[in-house]
């Protein structure tokens, strides 16, 4: 059966996050949103808890960012105390202030600094150690060295999320260099990018030839996908999910996410970022999605969902997003950090 995994994704790949998706069917494996190494970072911990208090059965890497090999290294000693799968060493992040400091996709530009960094932690990695890359920077020109990299310091699983850095969240996707890194490399692969739908998993799969495939936005949209991938690969029909069933999940992260600390009209704004993605395959023309945003407190926020997810609740959700229902339209150049739910959209 082929891997699936959750794509790390900062600010939701939470302990609740985590625990909601594998009440709809876990992924085989999750990530963590990536703890920051520098001089003076311990690991945080509201990260930490999504490691240690993960109740979902399923095992947790927790991912890295950063480029100073000490650093790196006593990072992973530090997190090692805890229950982690394995390492994971972001080569992705895209946003300016990141690449920036040379950490993330910025180090796609220099493949010495990526094959000393992972021979450095390989060195301290006694058990999985993986890496996620997206295929450059602003070309591909370092591509086939990153790869032997990977190989030369064994490397034990690379999910490769098939864009460019200077490409952003929004450019089709080069499945193409994805199949090249599944032929190049001893490790298994898991494709990542706009993986929408099982159907989409599996054809992407075809085509690549990959051992897995990691989701990331589509499964905010929709956390029944790692259980219709399951079923689709043993040659079942996926489950279909119907408004209400949708409804019951907007409930569950709603209660899920809700801490005494935080104020309910940030809260409300909170779910609003996953619902911009839930927001794509509810109707054609977005009218969940506009209603949705003017809402500024629980009460109209769950009248919203019940006037357009249980009038007609046995309505089908789409299984893929509509086109031209876009989560947020100025979503190019998050000017933060990748991480920001409202700037990225599929
Ligand atoms: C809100 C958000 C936060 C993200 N944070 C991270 C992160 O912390 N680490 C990482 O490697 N990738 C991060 N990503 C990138 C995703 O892991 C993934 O590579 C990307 O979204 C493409 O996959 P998708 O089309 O399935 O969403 C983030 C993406 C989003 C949308």
């Amino acid at each position: 059966m082929p891997l699936t995994a959750l794509a790390p994704m900062q600010d939701v790949t939470d302990l609740a996050f985590m625990q909601v998706i594998s009440h709809y069917g876990a992924p085989d494996y999750f990530f963590t949103e990536f703890f920051r190494v520098h001089a003076h970072s311990r690991p945080e911990k509201h990260i930490l808890r999504s490691i240690d208090e993960n109740a979902t059965g399923r095992p947790v890497f927790a991912q890295l960012i950063g480029e100073d090999t000490t650093q790196l290294t006593r990072t992973v000693a530090e997190l090692l105390k805890h229950p982690i799968a394995g390492i994971d060493l972001n080569l992705g992040c895209p946003a300016p202030k990141v690449y920036k400091k040379n950490v993330g996709g910025g180090l796609l530009r220099d493949p010495q600094r990526i094959d000393d960094i992972l021979g450095a932690l390989r060195a301290v990695c006694p058990g999985l150690f993986t890496v996620k890359m997206r295929i450059g920077f602003e070309d591909t020109q370092n591509f086939e060295s990153v790869l032997e990299s990977v190989n030369r310091h064994k490397v034990d699983l690379l999910s490769v999320h098939g864009r460019t850095v200077k490409e952003m969240y929004r450019s089709e996707v080069h499945y193409d260099y994805i199949a090249r890194a599944a032929a190049g490399v001893q490790c298994p692969v898991l494709a990542n990018g706009n993986i929408t739908s099982a159907h989409k998993a599996q054809s992407v799969l075809g085509s690549t030839k990959t051992a897995g495939v990691m989701i990331g936005r589509h499964a905010i949209r929709n956390p029944w996908i790692f259980r219709q991938c399951r079923e689709l690969f043993s040659g079942t029909p996926p489950t279909t999910v119907r408004l209400q069933d949708v409804y019951e999940y907007i409930t569950r992260l709603y209660q899920a996410t809700q801490t005494p600390e935080i104020p309910e009209r940030i809260h409300v704004n909170k779910m609003k970022k996953y619902l911009n993605f839930v927001g794509q395959s509810v109707d054609a023309d977005g009218a969940f999605l506009h209603a949705m945003r003017r809402t500024s407190s629980e009460q109209e926020l769950f009248e919203v969902c019940s006037q357009h997810l249980l009038n007609e609740p046995q309505c089908p959700f789409s299984v893929e997003p509509y086109a031209g229902v876009i989560a947020r339209p100025n979503c190019e150049t998050p000017p933060i950090a990748e991480c920001s739910l409202e700037n990225i959209t599929a």
